[in-house]
């Protein structure tokens, strides 16, 4: 059984043993090992039944470990850094001689973040090595915004849950790349593209398989629930064609009067993106434990956070 507890120094210690441990971010829960040992980086993908070639997110504590870990660091990168962190920013950057191939999944880049998190950048602190952390889901899966998510999904083979409460942010961070230092958006997420471009300026978005050469991670189907999921326009109209199936909805501010349906789960009764993004997981992951024919979600307006609302939920229907 799985120990979920607070107790930071206990995580530290079993991390030092090369054990694993899942930690709360503001973003969702990360499964975390020490980055340089082999035996810790192995686990985490044989946990996760995640393949090799699909590299890991870097957790460290300042940003003057970065160059430790990064070189020939882009100047909009530092930008972002100064910016955004701590916070739900990744950026792929070259790497040192120092990051293991495991890692990395032998690329050259290295994915890296100061999460902003207190228990996070605490347990961080305690230690003198980074924490490779992917979300703590089974390949595939939905990520975890809570500690018990995660004690559910690993409950034989993990020994410990550091609990940090609910994720803030409630879906992954926003990941950006750097091709001839001009800045890429492999993965939309936490931090807006409106957000970013204020910063930086225009960004590309390369955040499809098919035009993502350089971020393996990128696959059409991912985050989904084991239960049948669709991703519609018109609820209403949508649903009107299945009478007789048990069905959960999605929706992101209003119940659907009169609806002959199971469940509604509503994700922000004021209508804001950021509280929606926030309540996605969690409402995402108590609809498939409803054992329902089929899961109906709302597309979101397709700007600011809706866009990476709207990016999980077509990842999460995908066949
Ligand atoms: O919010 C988050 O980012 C969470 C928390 C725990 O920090 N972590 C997370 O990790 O979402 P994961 O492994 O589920 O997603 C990491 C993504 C993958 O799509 C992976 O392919 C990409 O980052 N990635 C990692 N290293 C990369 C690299 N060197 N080049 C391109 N993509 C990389
Ligand atoms: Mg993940």
């Amino acid at each position: 059984m799985t120990m979920v507890s607070k107790d930071i120094s206990k995580a530290a210690k079993i991390l030092v043993q090369e054990d694993l441990v899942a930690i709360p971010t503001e973003t969702v829960y990360g499964l975390a090992g020490n980055i340089y040992s082999e035996k810790a980086i192995k686990a985490i993908f044989e946990m996760k039944q995640r393949p090799f070639f699909n590299p890991l997110i870097v957790h460290i504590k300042s940003i003057e470990q970065l160059d430790e870990l990064a070189k020939d660091i882009p100047k909009k990168a530092r930008l972002l850094a100064d910016k955004f962190w701590p916070g739900p920013l990744t950026m792929v950057l070259k790497k040192q001689e120092a990051v293991p191939d495991l890692v990395t999944a032998g690329k050259d880049s290295v994915a890296i973040r100061i999460p902003n998190h207190a228990t996070a950048l605490a347990l961080l602190e305690a230690l003198d090595f980074p924490l490779a952390a992917p979300s703590a889901n089974p390949f595939g899966a939905i990520s975890p915004t809570n500690a018990l998510h995660v004690a559910e999904y690993f409950s034989e083979k993990l020994q410990m849950v550091l609990d940090g409460g609910d994720c803030q942010n409630g879906i992954e961070s926003t990941i950006i790349g750097f091709e001839n230092e001009e800045p890429i958006l492999y993965r939309l997420g936490s931090i807006s593209v409106e957000d970013i471009e204020e910063v930086i300026g225009k960004i590309q978005i390369k955040n499809k398989k098919e035009n993502a050469p350089d971020a393996p991670g990128m696959l059409s189907r991912h985050y989904a629930p084991a239960t049948t999921t669709f991703l519609e326009s018109d609820v209403a109209q949508f649903i009107r064609g299945f009478p007789d199936e048990k069905i959960g909805l999605l929706l992101f501010k209003e119940r659907i009067e009169n609806a002959t349906v199971f469940h509604q789960e509503i994700l922000s009764k004021k209508g804001d993106l950021k509280e929606a993004t926030s309540h996605l997981y969690a409402a995402m992951h108590r609809l498939d434990k409803m054992d329902l024919d089929m899961i109906v979600a709302e597309r979101f307006p397709d700007f600011e956070l809706g866009k990476s609302i709207n990016d999980r939920l077509e990842r999460a229907t995908k066949k």
